[in-house]
């Protein structure tokens, strides 16, 4: 993806956001894009400084700017498919998505009068998300991205996910900042947080090859907040074991990284798996979870485990390819579990490493392999 984070996947993921609902999506207008998020490796251990791998997928939100109505006097969004209309200047005691709004507006403004350029006046936004709110999927820091990008469509992805930060802290209270890095660089991502002054690291994680996703909902609202505690309260009454499990994640994470790197998906899928044991030793897993992972296993994906805070909310399973998502999907419904397939779009290489990976191809399909 480009470096103005206005990448070709990014409006798939418009596209997608569009086309599923039958959406307009107009594009004369200023517009922004953003990715869902899905961790796939290291949550919880995350927050003890254990690097995470997250990936975006190709859904996400969108958000278009289009001439403030005359009478309005103040900046207004308008989120499609929730039917939400807020307003810039509804107060600290408004709705939380507007007071999102109005701290991303203003972090566009302050930026744009340090860096000497106009700044914007008041705008309309049309905005739509894609992703189930609350399941872990990074719905909040999507909308966030596409309408901070559509503010200002120049700004870089590292200065937009910036930005972000202020509209996730209405939501999220202190967010680690992995779902709007990774809203706004798609992609596959590692993310380490924060320590008292060090600032989080974002390390892009090179996708030579598509990885085809399953996501599917538990049908169980999962809270973030509680879940953390959770394991806050495990780890204090049993530190030595807790921490073995985190370096366990931690071992994972690395040996993830070089299998993504690889496109070694027999190598992912497995680590899916293991990560999933140790999340359920944290009790974050619950028979619904379970019961998924093992349907996706049997109907053919390569692993799976639970996505995000756990406790409920979303699994992902990794597939070899599309044909498997529909079965893997199809399982699911048939157990009364609703998902989608997604994909994480490999990223633009130079002309010498296509040719290179076809050498590789032809070589190894000449030598009989598979
Ligand atoms: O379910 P989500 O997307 O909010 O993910 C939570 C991830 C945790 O590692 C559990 C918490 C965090 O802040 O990283």
């Amino acid at each position: 993806m480009s470096a103005d984070g206005n990448s070709a996947d990014g409006g798939a993921a418009s596209a997608a956001a569009a086309a599923s609902t039958g959406a307009a999506d107009p594009t004369a207008a200023p517009r922004g894009t953003a990715h869902g998020k899905v961790i796939l490796f290291g949550e919880h251990a995350v927050v003890y400084g254990v690097p995470a791998l997250a990936v975006g997928i190709d859904r996400g939100a969108w958000a278009q700017v289009t001439n403030a109505n005359a009478n309005a006097k103040a900046s207004v969004l308008h989120v499609r498919g929730w039917d939400v209309t807020v307003r810039e200047d509804g107060g600290d005691e408004g709705p939380a998505l507007g007071r999102a709004f109005r701290d991303v507006i203003a972090a566009t403004r302050r930026e744009q009068r340090a860096a000497g350029v106009p700044e914007i006046g008041d705008v309309h936004v049309e905005a739509e998300a894609d992703l189930p709110p609350g399941g872990g999927l990074g719905c909040s820091a999507a909308l966030g991205v596409a309408v901070a990008r559509a503010l200002d469509p120049s700004a870089t992805a590292e200065s937009i996910a910036a930005r972000v930060d202020a509209w996730e802290r209405v939501f999220h209270g202190n967010p680690s900042g992995i779902d709007a890095a990774v809203a706004a660089m798609g992609g596959c991502v590692q993310f380490t947080r924060g320590d008292g002054e060090a600032r989080a690291t974002i390390e892009r994680v090179r996708v030579s090859e598509a990885i085809h996703l399953c996501i599917g909902h538990s049908g169980q609202a999962s809270s973030t907040k509680s879940m953390v505690e959770s394991v806050a309260r495990i780890r204090e009454r049993r530190p030595e074991t807790t921490q073995k499990t985190f370096d366990a994640i931690h071992t994972l994470v690395k040996n993830a990284r070089l299998a993504i790197v690889d496109h070694d998906l027999r190598a992912i899928g497995q680590l899916l798996d293991l990560n999933q044991m140790l999340l359920s030793g944290l009790f974050l897993s619950t028979p619904e979870i379970e019961q998924m992972c093992a349907t996706a296993r049997t109907a053919g994906a390569l692993g799976a485990k639970l996505t995000g805070a756990g406790g409920g909310g979303c699994v992902v399973a990794l597939v070899g390819d599309a044909a498997r998502s529909t079965e893997v999907l199809a399982a699911w419904k048939a157990e009364g579990y609703e998902g989608f397939a997604a994909t994480v779009k490999p990223e633009v290489h130079d002309v010498r490493e296509i040719l290179q990976k076809l050498h590789e191809r032809v070589t190894r399909a000449t030598a009989g392999s598979p």
